[in-house]
């Protein structure tokens, strides 16, 4: 596979500032040409209206024909089978994306540029064509999942569980996509909270957004009984092939969910490794899983878990952020460590192992649906503030997972993103150690 990069840069150059009116462009091109496409497509199509036309330039504009790009395409043309994508819907894409770009490309753009984007396109929706074909055989494009309960552990964060009316294969540390009822083809990424259960059932931690279309759905609106739709699993954070005889998993929020998943999976290796757990909140209440979290520590045997929560003035220990209370706790240096929350926190935690020992490439952060090693040179180094944390260039960026903005902080697009606040009034971490008797016996502080 082969098509001319550099032209298709040099094309980029010419529309990188219309990118708006290309996306309006694209999308009106594609509705008129072809009406019944605008029905797998959500009601409002404002802010996230350049989702597909985004990850596609993104694609074509950073193509390198790795496997894990390869991969990518080929997960995600699985799950475009959920939208009711098939084959003969991908030429249409193609065609408005060249002749948006065309037409806002000016003078300079010529046909080999056109050309050019053509090849690239064709390549791409051929990957998708055929693993779409091959992968989807006899996969669901998606499956139906009744609520089997519906807990609002606080106002606004949901425990939900589902029965999928099928079997519903994943790894522990995936997500899925759900859509609800009231707001049909407007699908929103979940972690699955919990590892694959013989009863097939699926939990989900969900942060309402205010106004959000479906936390708020999901939260308000959603009855046990209700059927939702789940598209299929995605995502790499997983831990089945681990070998570590140790681990660290390190959450924020609701971040938990792949790290609960993760963690019950560990009970299952055959060579059980330990596991701590860090769970960072900002108050106590937040704490929304401490009872199930302990449950689980007694039934796995070797997981200490430890909560820090923030801001609020509290009887028992200093504040500390979640970084400090891994420093005062102890990590192995060979565990290998899993991270799932806000960038802030999770670039705090590795500088903070950094000093610890821990070496990078055994640190695994969740970003945008994506583990990324840290050892991934260039994407976090020691002193430079924060890079799109651990985010390579690749496609679909979607959402970090929904941790709310922290005060004093601010959400900076990927590239140019601040350091974490962590000494901003309204963001202290204290620590919460459950009390000893809930501990297990090994919970004793690492050498
Ligand atoms: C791989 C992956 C896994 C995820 N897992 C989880 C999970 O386990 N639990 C969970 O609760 N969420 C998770 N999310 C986030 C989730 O997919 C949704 O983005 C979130 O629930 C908001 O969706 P919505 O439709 O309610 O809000 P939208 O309608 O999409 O957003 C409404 C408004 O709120 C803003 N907004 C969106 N998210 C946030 C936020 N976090 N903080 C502040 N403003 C925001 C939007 O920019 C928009 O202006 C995950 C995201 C990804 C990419
Ligand atoms: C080369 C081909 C394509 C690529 C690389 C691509 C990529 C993407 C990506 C990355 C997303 C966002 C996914 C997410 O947020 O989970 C997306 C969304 C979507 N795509 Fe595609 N896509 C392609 C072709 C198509 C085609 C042919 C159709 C059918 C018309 C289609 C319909 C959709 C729809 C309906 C959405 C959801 C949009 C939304 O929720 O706002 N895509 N696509």
């Amino acid at each position: 596979m082969s098509f001319d990069i550099a032209l298709i840069k040099e094309s980029w150059r010419l529309v990188e500032d219309r990118q708006g009116k290309v996306a309006a462009d694209f999308y009106g091109l594609l509705f008129a040409r072809n009406p019944a496409v605008r029905e797998m497509f959500p009601p409002a199509m404002d802010a996230q209206r350049d989702r597909l036309l985004g990850a596609l330039t993104r694609i074509v504009l950073g193509f390198d024909e790795t496997t894990s790009l390869i991969d990518y395409l080929r997960r995600l043309a699985v799950d475009h089978r959920k939208y009711g994508v098939a084959a003969e819907h991908y030429p249409a894409v193609g065609r408005a994306l060249v002749s948006a770009l065309r037409a806002n490309g000016g003078d300079a753009w010529t046909q080999a540029h056109t050309d050019a984007w053509t090849a690239a396109y064709d390549m791409i929706a051929d990957v998708m064509v055929r693993a779409a074909e091959e992968q989807g055989a006899g996969v669901p494009a998606w499956w139906n999942a009744t609520v089997v309960s519906h807990e609002l552990r606080t106002p606004d964060i949901l425990v939900l569980t589902v029965e999928p009316g099928e079997p519903y294969p994943y790894h522990a540390g995936q997500y899925t996509s759900l859509e609800t009822p009231r707001w049909p083809r407007v699908w929103r990424p979940y972690s699955i909270a919990n590892a694959p259960r013989a009863d097939n059932l699926l939990s989900f931690h969900v942060r309402v957004v205010p106004g959000g279309w479906v936390s708020t759905a999901l939260a308000h609106h959603t009855r046990v009984g209700d059927v939702l739709r789940l598209g299929p699993p995605q995502g790499t954070l997983t831990v089945a092939n681990s070998r570590a005889e140790r681990l660290l998993c390190v959450a924020g929020g609701t971040g938990l969910a792949p790290i609960k998943a993760i963690v019950e999976e560990t009970a299952r290796l055959p060579h059980h490794p330990r596991v701590d757990l860090f769970h960072g909140v900002r108050r106590r209440f937040e704490a929304y899983d401490l009872d199930d979290l302990l449950a689980l520590s007694e039934r796995h045997g070797r997981l200490r878990v430890v909560t820090a929560i923030s801001d609020e003035a509290r009887e028992f220990g200093v504040p500390e952020t979640v970084p400090e209370a891994l420093a005062r706790h102890g990590a192995a240096s060979d565990a290998e460590v899993y991270i799932c929350g806000s960038p802030g926190m999770a670039v705090a935690t590795v500088r903070r192992l950094d000093t610890m020992g821990v070496p990078r490439h055994r640190v695994r952060y969740e970003a945008g649906g994506r583990a990324v090693s840290l050892a991934e040179p260039a994407l976090l180094p020691p002193s430079q503030p924060l890079a799109a944390p651990v985010i390579p260039e690749l496609p679909a960026m979607p959402e970090m997972p929904s941790i709310p903005e922290l005060p004093g902080t601010s959400s900076a697009p990927p590239g140019s993103f601040a350091p974490p606040a962590f000494s901003a009034p309204g963001y202290r971490i204290s620590p919460f150690i459950p009390d000893a008797d809930q501990l297990a016996d090994d919970d004793l502080p690492l050498p």
